[in-house]
């Protein structure tokens, strides 16, 4: 007779549920729901021995169990930190667990640059998210920031690493999905960056995955960067067959133009299936991709405005004709492409490899 897991009692934010014995906080606090799961920059399902960098999933444990009610001395990474049965814990309502994260987020913007306007991470950024919910006004930083040279690593990817909060989800997925080691962090404290030793380049098939798992803009696909932003593109799910990978991408569109194409993820921003490069970086026609539908996109996302009627369903324009109309249909209408081509790109924008400059219009 197979052997039952115990259940632990846990409430979180005044929500209780029962979960496995070894569930940790953060997985309890999922199994809830997105209104009292803690962000976490650095832990990731997919990876095996992740989290416990970042800081920024601390809660504070009220009552550690029932057997031995007593806090816990000091907010805990909720990450890291196993259920015990009957515990008590504080996220967003426990005020020590707010000023701390507000004190992480402080910390992780000390040296990041003011990027946002030219990041490709805008707009799915989850920096930008914490900063927005638990960000100061202003900087109380006096000093230079440091700064580091973009790095090319590898034909399609580069690292700029200004951005990177040092998380190590890339470090894990390239020890854990390539199944070889090419790059990692160097140095120690405030010299810690991520480098290919001796600027080894990374050309593994699944290696283009970290560009996913960067909680930033560190890590940048090389065929899309400045290219677009996201906000203006329209992400489906689509496949193909593929013989290295299960070929089940997100594609984005803009028009009839893929610009980029990414692993499909769920609804904690994860990878649901690592994609290799070949669809990542050298599938850019609509003809390498069966489409099958509009992509999830979360409600809170700056990508969804306006996108789609619903979550999923036909891509709907914006009707603006009957409103200003009054109701009434127009009795003719002109497109103004036939006789102007004034906003005619000479090329596919997402085809040139570098970002688009005036030269790239026709007059
Ligand atoms: S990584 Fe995020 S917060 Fe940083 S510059 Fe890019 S968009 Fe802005
Ligand atoms: S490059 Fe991105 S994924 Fe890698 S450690 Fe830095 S922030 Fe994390
Ligand atoms: S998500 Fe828990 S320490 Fe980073």
């Amino acid at each position: 007779m197979s052997e039952q897991t115990p259940l632990m009692k846990v409430t979180i934010d005044g929500q209780f549920i029962e979960v496995p014995a070894g569930t940790t906080i953060l997985q309890a606090a999922r199994m809830i729901g997105k209104e009292v799961a803690p962000p976490a920059m650095c832990y990731y399902g997919k990876l095996e021995d992740t989290g416990g960098n970042c800081r920024t999933c601390m809660v504070e444990v009220s009552k550690g169990s029932d057997a031995d009610p007593r806090p816990m001395p000091k907010l805990v990474a909720s990450c890291r930190t196993t259920v015990m049965d009957g515990m008590v814990v504080g996220n967003k309502t426990s005020e020590k667990a707010v000023t701390a994260r507000e004190g992480v987020v402080e910390f992780l913007l000390i040296n990041h640059p003011l990027d946002c306007p030219v990041c490709d991470q805008a707009g799915e950024c989850k920096l930008q998210d914490l900063g927005y919910e638990h960000g100061k006004e202003e900087t109380r930083y006096e000093f230079k920031r440091r700064t580091f040279a973009p790095e090319d690593l590898g034909p399609n990817i580069q690292l700029h690493m200004n951005r990177c909060i040092l998380c190590y989800r890339c470090v894990k997925t390239a020890d854990q999905v390539t199944g070889c080691r090419e790059h990692g962090v160097m140095h120690r404290g405030d010299h810690a960056e991520i480098s290919t030793y001796l600027e080894k380049s990374l050309d593994n098939e699944f290696i283009g995955n970290i560009i996913d798992v960067c909680p930033v803009g560190a890590l940048t696909d090389k065929t899309f960067r400045f290219k677009n932003r996201v906000w203006f593109l329209k992400p489906v799910d689509a496949h193909r067959d593929c013989p290295t990978c299960s070929g089940k991408t997100q594609v984005w569109f803009r028009g009839d133009e893929v610009f980029r194409v990414t692993a499909r993820k769920n609804e904690w921003n994860e990878v649901e299936d690592w994609i290799c490069n070949t669809c990542r970086f050298d599938k850019k026609e609509t003809k390498d991709w069966v489409i099958e539908q509009p992509s999830m996109v979360s409600r809170d996302s700056v990508i969804r405005q306006g996108h789609y009627a619903g979550q999923v369903g036909n891509v709907t324009p914006n009707e603006t004709f009957k409103r200003v109309m009054k109701g009434r249909d127009p009795k003719l209408l002109l497109n103004i492409h036939d006789i102007s081509e004034v906003n005619e790109p000479e090329k596919d924008l997402s085809k040139i490899n570098r970002p688009p400059t005036s030269q790239d219009y026709k007059d």
